[in-house]
């Protein structure tokens, strides 16, 4: 099944000039509901509620929430200043996931050229995040399959990392289709993911539509899956990696991490180069966005806790570097637990040349 997260839509609206469309998160496998959107702070919204997730999701929507601005900008009347301030807005929807930072830093620098050519760039943004994503899962697989001995792999994964979370096919998520490609994947572990569930919701919903095997656990459960010895490695995504290799996920992930260092298995984080950030040496810097409490305290609305008991949110956690076997990027896998960090890689392009290289770079034919 081809699932679009986020789009640009010539249709939305009727002045011919179009608006996002992005398929609400919130509300699937349920429901299969898309929000048009045309004005910057319902795409904040939609940012803030999760309608739309995932580090590299969020930076196509940081590149056409520029575009968005200017239309509304010119239909409002509003000054240059008001459109800046509304891309500002877009810019700091969340926190934790540079790509929206990045998103529109990409396409902002030609605002002056007009909306066109920001819409053509955030078009790209688009492009290239596909491209990324399989280029990095072809890889990381290669990695994982030169160091585990099976015939098929059992994976662990936490949160979201497919095609809800990107352009097109995934991170982790992307790792994990390229081994069932290759017909070298047993089972995917899925952890539910609390509070919001992205991991029962929405990778069990890829993972079904595309027919792979998987089960869903208590994020609780993934520790003693780990211990136990019924997964083989572990996989998950990130949104914001810093040049030292420790990187941000969604909370639960250093708790897997520590689970695989214990029982000498991978733990590999995979993203595309835009989830870099370079201008952080470690993770120490990096905003960790607190949410709303009540997401805890309560399930699908009902309240779980006693009234009056609060909440404590952080939607993200960062997994120290020493406990990173390897971050596959596109431009190759960086192995920050043995000592490669991110900068080796900064100078190199994603230009398809260089998928040679980077093979022989680790060791693979
Ligand atoms: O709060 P979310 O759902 O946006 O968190 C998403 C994650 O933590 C993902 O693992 C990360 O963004 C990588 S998505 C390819």
């Amino acid at each position: 099944m081809t699932l679009i997260a986020i789009e640009w839509d010539d249709t939305v609206g009727d002045d011919g000039r179009g608006g996002v469309r992005l398929l609400d998160q919130t509300l699937l496998p349920g429901t299969t509901t898309h929000r048009e959107i045309r004005h910057t702070d319902d795409l904040v919204t939609a940012i803030a509620e999760l309608a739309v997730r995932g580090a590299p999701a969020l930076g196509v929507a940081g590149a056409m929430g520029v575009v968005l601005a200017m239309d509304e900008g010119e239909r409002e009347a509003w000054s240059a200043a008001q459109v800046e301030q509304a891309v500002d807005r877009v810019r700091h929807a969340r926190p934790t996931a540079v790509n929206l930072a990045w998103g529109v830093d990409r396409v902002r620098p030609l605002m002056a050229e007009g909306r066109d050519a920001v819409l053509e760039a955030a078009r790209t943004v688009a492009r290239e995040d596909e491209a990324a994503n399989r280029e990095l899962s072809r890889l990381g697989a290669d990695w994982l399959l030169a160091r585990i001995d099976r015939p098929r792999l059992r994976v662990l994964t936490h949160c979201n990392t497919g095609a809800l979370a990107t352009s097109a096919w995934g991170t982790a998520l992307g790792v994990v289709r390229e081994l069932h490609a290759r017909d070298r994947l047993e089972l995917v572990y899925v952890d539910e993911t609390r509070p919001l569930l992205q991991g029962s919701r929405l990778t069990a919903f890829e993972l079904a539509s595309d027919g792979i095997a998987h089960v869903v656990q208590a994020d609780g459960a993934a520790a003693s899956t780990i211990l136990r010895g019924l997964v083989d490695l572990a996989v998950v995504g990130a949104d914001r990696i810093a040049a030292n290799g420790d990187a941000a996920n969604k909370i639960g992930t250093l708790g897997v991490a520590l689970a695989c260092a214990d029982a000498g298995i991978p733990f590999m984080v995979a993203a595309p180069w835009s989830t870099v950030d370079l201008a952080m040496a470690d993770g120490s810097g990096i905003e960790i966005e607190e949410r709303s409490g009540e997401e805890v305290t309560a399930l699908g609305g009902t309240r779980l806790a006693p009234e009056g008991t609060r909440g404590f949110n952080p939607a993200f956690d960062v997994t120290p570097a020493r406990l990173v076997g390897a971050v596959a990027t596109e431009r190759g896998v960086a192995e920050p637990k043995a000592g490669t960090d991110l900068t080796a890689f900064a100078d190199r392009s994603a230009d398809p040349g260089h998928h040679s290289r980077d093979r022989t770079a680790i060791g693979l034919k």
